[in-house]
Parts: structure tokens; C-alpha cells; sequence
């Protein structure tokens, strides 16, 4: 097998058999294969995309490029959830303990910040002391314990997905739903959990900006599952808007404390109730009457925040900087941005909004950045607020003052003001299951 005869084939419109996609994942990883060669590959699966059973082999094989996790030293149905990105996405810290608090089991591997979007694994560790990084005896105690564990996913799971997301990354193909899709699905399944559910945000602030793209993206990552043997359902969210009020690492913890509290933004809560059901039902705890009641009363009773206390202090974590959330990275410098005109805020441009946060802080600008774990944005207005001119839209926080001005500039360019109420899109726009398929 040669690989210039495999790019031609796939350029032509060919079908590539799994025989061949092994070839390519094996040899592209222990570097017989050049750069080069995949990146005329890439492009090749960008222009003429892949019929379903070469995206399941794709993804097959990039999964087994690495490690692949064993769970069965964990007790009961382990489930897993993952989003595909987003702003202002602090739901994995919520959904986790609630998961727990109701007796289920979530063994999960997060990631950290890419791009505009923020990583769980980095919001983790702005609590002193946390660790995100263990032997797996350690990781599969905590989850046997306590219900739930978050840990960094380790270079050895999914290797090939690793080498081909950073080239993807410099030769303009990663918008490809095939290439999301296996990169995507091939780290769950490499992570080992039994029933897999995916939060595919679409919208201003997502990588899939149109809900035709986002339901094809959620179809292609329900049949791989599927394929695998792995039951998948596949929820399609708004990222028009960023999700709760907190922009930005130690923000978003206090923001998700709140919510295990039983308070929080209606938006967050909500979406986190909706998750954290599904994942519940995907746990064989009952119905979805009967999960979405088990996941209202874990934040009503304080269970999932106590089921959160618990992860934290597994995890080496500081448990009491949680008692007093004023003191938990609280940020040098403060500027409140106005509204510079009365009327509606029609439009939030969400990733400029993660950008302008990016900028304060909270994101990485080369690999090796430092966070700043206080910065980011709170959010007071949102898409659909009214407000007068001078009203506070949102308050800037960092631990660097020059960062203050041209955060201002990029966030202010994000807002788009009119004289009528903007059309509110529901947080929830699609639902895909190999049961089912409903544009809510
Ligand atoms: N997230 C991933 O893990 N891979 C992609 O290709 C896009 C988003």
C-alpha cells in the first residue's frame, strides 16, 4: 500500500476501506508517514468528506492508537459527557456532582482551554491544591467512593487524534465533520465509559455555527457510537449567548458553586438539570420524569454540593476556600463596561466575548501562558436585556491592569445594540438518539 495511491483515491472521490485508514493512523503516528502527505489527506477528507463506515473506521482506529482505558474496576454503568466547546461552559463541573449525589458513576477526562473556549481541567486547578493528574488506581477509588472524578486526559489516550488536531489546526481543516467527529469520539471511546452523552453547541460562540452543520456534526457522533457499541445521545445547545454570567476560570468555579448551591443564573441551572437527567437515564436510574426530578433534588437538598465538596478533597483539593467565595482568587482590578446607548442588546458576539476574556487572562495566548485564575467577565446584561446608556453591562476582573483597555475595546465590539427586542432562540434546539431524532 502506498500512501500517494491512498491521497489520490480519497481526492477522486474514493471510498477508503478500513484496511487503508488503519495503514494511514499506523503509519502517520509512528512517523513513516510525513506531514506533508497527511495534510494532502486532510484536505482531500475536507473537499470530499467520508461515507459513515469510513468515519466509525477512522475513529476506530485513532482510538486504538493509544492507550484504551479500562473501567471495570469501577462499579455500575460509567457514564461520560462532552461538549464540543463553548463560552462561559461550566457545566461539567455541576452536572459531575449531581451525577454522583444521585448514585451514578462518572469517571471523566476533561480537557484544557482551546481557543476562545474555556477547559474544565484549567477552572479545576484554579482551586489550590486540586490534582488533575493520577495513577488510575487513584482515579477509579475516587469514582468507586464518592460517584465522580475529573482528571486531565493524559497524552497516551487517542495519540494519533493528539498529532492530527495540531496539523489540523495550521492547515485549515478543522471545520470538517468527519475530522470532528472521529477526533471527538475517538477520545471517549479510548476513555472507556459505557453510555456517552454530547453536548454539540452550535451558534456565534460554537465551532459549528449553523444548526443544520451541528445536527449533522451530532448524527455522524451518535452512529460512530453506535458502531462501537457505545449508547450515545446527542443534545444540540445555543452558544448564540454565553451560558450563565461568568466568563473565566475562578468566575466560573464560584458561578458553578452557586448553582450546587441551588442558585445561579436560570440558563445554567437549567441546561445543567437537562444534562444532568440524561445522564442519569443513560444510568438506568429511571425514567426521564424520574431522573430530572432525582437531578432537581440533588441541587434543592444540597447533596451534589456536598457530592462536590467530597471530589475536591479526594482530589487534594483546599475545601475550604469553597466556605468563602469572596476570598477565592479575587481579582487586583475591576472596571464595570457601560452601555454607550439606550435599547435592546440584540446580539453577543460569544466568542469575542470568550476573546475579550481570553485577553484579560483567562486564556492562553502561546502554550506556555500563565492564567491568571481571577480574570474574566461577569456578565449583568445579556441578549434581550434592555438598558440605558451608562447602565453596568458587565464588570472586567484581572490580576493585570494593561489588559484592561484592549479587553474593554474587544468586548465592547462584541455587543450589538437595536431598538427592538431580539428573537430569543431556545437553549435546547435538537435532541438525537438512535431512538429518535426531535428539532425541539
Ligand atoms: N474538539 C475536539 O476534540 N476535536 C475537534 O476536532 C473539535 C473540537
Amino acid at each position: 500500500m502506498r500512501m500517494l495511491d491512498l491521497i489520490e483515491k480519497k481526492r477522486d472521490g474514493g471510498v477508503l476501506t478500513p484496511e487503508e485508514i488503519n495503514f494511514i493512523i499506523r503509519r502517520y503516528v509512528s512517523g513513516a508517514i510525513p506531514d506533508y502527505q497527511m495534510s494532502a489527506m486532510l484536505m482531500a477528507i475536507f473537499f470530499q468528506g467520508m461515507l459513515a463506515s469510513e468515519t466509525a473506521a477512522l475513529t476506530q482506529a485513532m482510538a486504538q492508537s493509544g492507550d484504551q482505558v479500562d473501567l471495570s474496576p469501577i462499579q455500575g454503568i460509567k457514564v461520560d459527557k462532552h461538549s464540543t466547546g463553548g463560552v462561559g461552559d461550566k457545566t461539567t463541573l455541576i452536572i459531575a456532582p449531581m451525577v454522583a449525589a444521585a448514585g451514578g458513576k462518572i469517571a471523566k477526562m476533561s480537557g484544557r482551554g482551546l481557543g476562545h473556549t474555556g477547559g474544565t481541567i484549567d477552572k479545576l486547578e484554579s482551586i489550590p491544591g486540586f490534582q488533575t493528574s493520577m495513577t488510575r488506581e487513584q482515579f477509579f477509588r475516587i469514582v468507586n467512593e464518592n460517584g465522580a472524578a475529573i482528571i486531565g486526559q493524559s497524552g497516551s489516550i487517542a495519540p494519533a487524534d493528539k498529532k492530527l488536531y495540531a496539523l489540523r489546526d495550521v492547515t485549515g481543516t478543522i471545520n470538517s465533520i468527519p475530522l470532528i467527529a472521529s477526533s471527538i469520539m475517538s477520545k471517549k471511546l479510548a476513555s472507556g465509559s459505557d453510555r456517552i452523552l454530547l453536548d454539540v453547541k452550535t451558534g456565534n460562540g460554537a465551532f459549528m455555527k449553523t444548526l443544520p452543520d451541528a445536527v449533522a456534526l451530532a448524527r455522524t457522533m451518535v452512529a460512530i457510537g453506535r458502531h462501537s457499541g457505545r449508547k450515545t445521545i446527542a443534545l444540540v445547545t445555543n452558544m448564540d449567548v454565553p451560558l450563565g454570567n461568568c466568563i473565566g476560570n475562578a468566575l466560573e468555579v464560584k458561578e458553578a458553586i452557586s448553582v450546587l448551591q441551588g442558585h445561579g443564573p436560570r440558563d445554567l441551572r437549567g441546561i445543567c438539570i437537562l444534562l444532568a437527567s440524561y445522564l442519569l437515564y443513560l444510568s438506568e436510574k429511571g425514567s426521564m420524569d424520574d431522573c430530572r426530578r432525582m437531578a432537581e433534588q440533588v441541587l434543592s437538598d444540597g447533596s451534589a454540593f456536598s457530592s462536590f465538596q467530597n471530589m475536591v478533597a479526594a482530589q487534594g483539593g483546599d475545601v475550604s476556600v469553597l466556605d468563602d467565595l469572596d476570598t477565592f482568587h479575587p481579582s487586583a482590578y475591576q472596571t464595570p463596561v457601560c452601555a454607550p446607548t439606550d435599547g435592546y442588546l440584540t446580539e453577543m458576539d460569544t466568542q469575542g466575548c470568550g476573546v475579550a476574556s481570553s485577553l484579560l487572562g483567562a486564556g492562553r495566548e502561546t502554550k506556555e501562558s500563565r492564567l491568571d485564575y481571577s480574570a474574566g467577565i461577569f456578565l449583568k446584561k445579556k441578549t434581550g436585556d434592555f438598558v440605558h446608556r451608562g447602565d453596568v453591562i458587565a464588570v472586567l476582573h484581572t490580576s493585570r491592569e494593561e489588559t484592561l483597555k484592549p479587553a474593554r475595546d474587544r468586548f465592547l465590539q462584541a455587543l450589538t445594540f437595536g431598538a427592538s427586542a431580539p428573537l430569543q432562540k431556545p437553549l435546547v434546539l435538537a435532541q438525537i438518539s438512535d431512538e429518535s431524532e426531535d428539532c425541539l
